[in-house]
C-alpha cells in the first residue's frame, strides 16, 4: 500500500484528480470505479475544471458506481444517480450512456440486478482505477463490518452506525434507506488499481486499522492490503493514529525523487 499523508483536504482533492487525469490522458478509454459520500466530492469538482478548460475529455470514459439505495428511483433527490449528476456528469462530456451504478428499478429482481452488473464490469474489461472513501467503522462501498472479503455485488443491509452517519443527509422526515446494493469486496479488488480518498478526525481510527491492523472482516477495508496496486490520500487528521507516519512521510518523499511525476 502507497500511504500519502498531505496537509488538507484540499490537497487530498488536488492529489486524487491528478492521478485520474494522468489515467485519463494515458487512456482515454480508461474505465473508472466511482464512489459517493462527502469526501470524493471536491476531487469530482478538479476533475469538473480539468475537463472544462480541455485538460482532459471523459467523452470515451466508463464508469461505475461502488453502489446504490435500494429502494429509491434513480431520479429520487437522494439516489446515488442523482448525486452523481449533480456532482460530476451534468459538468463533464460523459456520454451518461456509459455510466453505471447498480439501480434496481421498481418491480426488477435485484439478483438480477447484482449478476448484470457483474457482467457489465467484465464485459468492458474491468476497472482500470477504482476511487473509494471509507466509513468511519471501514466499510468500503456498503460492504460493512463482518462482510465476506470474499464476497461480490449483492443486496447489503446497512449497519447502525452508517445509518446514523449518513443521517445528516436526509431531512428529520425524510425515508432514509437502509438496503442497498453494492459491489462486493472481491469485485472491489479486482479493479487493476485503487485510489482511497480519507480526510477529516473521524476516519482516524478506521485508517490505521485498514492499513495497520489485521486483515479481517471487521474491517473491510484491511482487505486491500492484499491489493498489490493501492494508494491512500490522507489528511493529516486521518492519518493522525498511524503508528508509521514518519516511515510513510520518508517513503512518498523518495518515491517523489525517484519517479517524479510519472508516479500516479
Ligand atoms: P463519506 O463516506 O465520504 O461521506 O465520509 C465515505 C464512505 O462511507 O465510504
Amino acid at each position: 500500500m502507497e500511504v500519502i499523508i498531505l496537509k488538507d483536504a484540499d490537497e487530498v482533492a488536488e492529489g486524487g484528480a491528478r492521478r485520474v487525469c494522468a489515467l485519463i490522458r494515458q487512456n482515454r478509454n480508461a474505465v473508472l470505479g466511482l464512489a459517493t459520500g462527502t469526501t470524493p466530492v471536491a476531487m469530482y469538482g478538479k476533475l469538473i475544471s480539468a475537463c472544462r478548460i480541455g485538460e482532459i475529455s471523459f467523452s470515451e470514459v466508463t464508469t461505475f458506481n461502488l453502489d446504490e439505495y435500494l429502494g429509491l428511483a434513480p431520479d429520487h433527490p437522494q439516489s446515488y444517480r442523482s448525486f452523481m449528476q449533480r456532482q460530476l456528469f451534468e459538468h463533464i462530456d460523459i456520454d451518461t450512456d456509459n455510466t453505471y451504478l447498480p439501480t434496481c428499478r421498481a418491480g426488477t429482481d435485484p439478483e438480477t440486478v447484482c449478476r448484470l452488473y457483474e457482467e457489465q464490469i467484465k464485459s468492458v474489461g474491468g476497472i482500470d482505477m477504482q476511487i473509494l472513501g471509507i466509513g468511519s467503522n471501514g466499510h468500503i462501498g456498503f460492504n460493512e463490518p463482518m462482510s465476506s472479503l470474499a464476497s461480490r455485488t449483492r443486496v447489503k443491509t446497512l449497519s447502525e452506525h452508517t445509518v446514523a452517519d449518513n443521517s445528516r443527509l436526509f431531512e428529520p422526515n425524510e425515508y432514509q434507506p437502509s438496503l442497498a446494493i453494492t459491489m462486493g469486496v472481491a469485485t472491489i479488488m479486482e479493479a487493476r488499481r485503487i485510489l482511497l480518498l480519507a480526510t477529516g478526525p473521524h476516519k482516524a481510527r478506521a485508517v490505521r486499522e485498514m492499513i495497520e491492523g489485521s486483515v479481517t472482516s471487521r474491517c473491510p477495508a484491511s482487505a486491500l492490503q492484499l491489493h498489490q496496486r493501492v494508494t491512500v490520500l490522507l489528511d493529516e487528521a486521518a492519518g493522525s493514529e498511524l503508528e508509521s507516519q514518519g516511515y510513510y512521510k520518508r517513503a512518498h518523499e523518495q518515491n517523489t525523487e525517484l519517479l517524479g511525476a510519472s508516479n500516479f
